[in-house]
């Protein structure tokens, strides 16, 4: 039997989506708002799913304090209160659109899961507004 285990986190984050390559007039044509040079922020809620085999000897599928702790340390530690465009390296070269970030946390979490579990990351940057990656 194979069960999805869910954990939600939060972190806040500022960012700019924009082009350095491109002029001023083509990044307010495509980013809008979300190009203000002077940054703004989101409240993101995260919901970090892991399916698999239930554990006979435990019966978890995955410890829910493990998952917490790597959310904790590999998202909320790296992006939480941080400008996504100066301080996180991962966005050196890479927008940080919704997109791209929930492909990065689902990277970083990927790495400390056990590889016979599927993970699933959604990403809400506003209320209604929320991207899914499953790898
Ligand atoms: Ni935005």
């Amino acid at each position: 039997m194979r069960v999805t285990v869910s954990r939600k986190a939060h972190f806040n984050a500022a960012h700019r989506l924009y082009r350095r390559e491109w002029s001023d007039e083509r990044n307010q044509a495509v980013f809008g708002k979300c190009n203000n040079p002077n940054f703004h922020g989101h409240n993101y809620e995260l919901i970090v799913s892991v399916t698999g085999e239930i554990n006979p000897e435990t019966g978890y599928v995955i410890d829910m304090k493990d998952l917490a702790d790597i959310i904790f340390e590999e998202v909320e530690i790296a992006f939480d209160h941080k400008n996504l465009n100066l301080d996180v390296p991962d966005f050196e070269n890479l927008i940080p659109t919704a997109e791209n970030i929930v492909v990065v946390v689902w990277n970083k979490i990927r790495n400390r899961i056990d590889n016979s579990n599927d993970l699933e990351v959604t990403l809400y940057e506003t209320p209604r507004n929320f991207v899914t990656f499953k790898g």
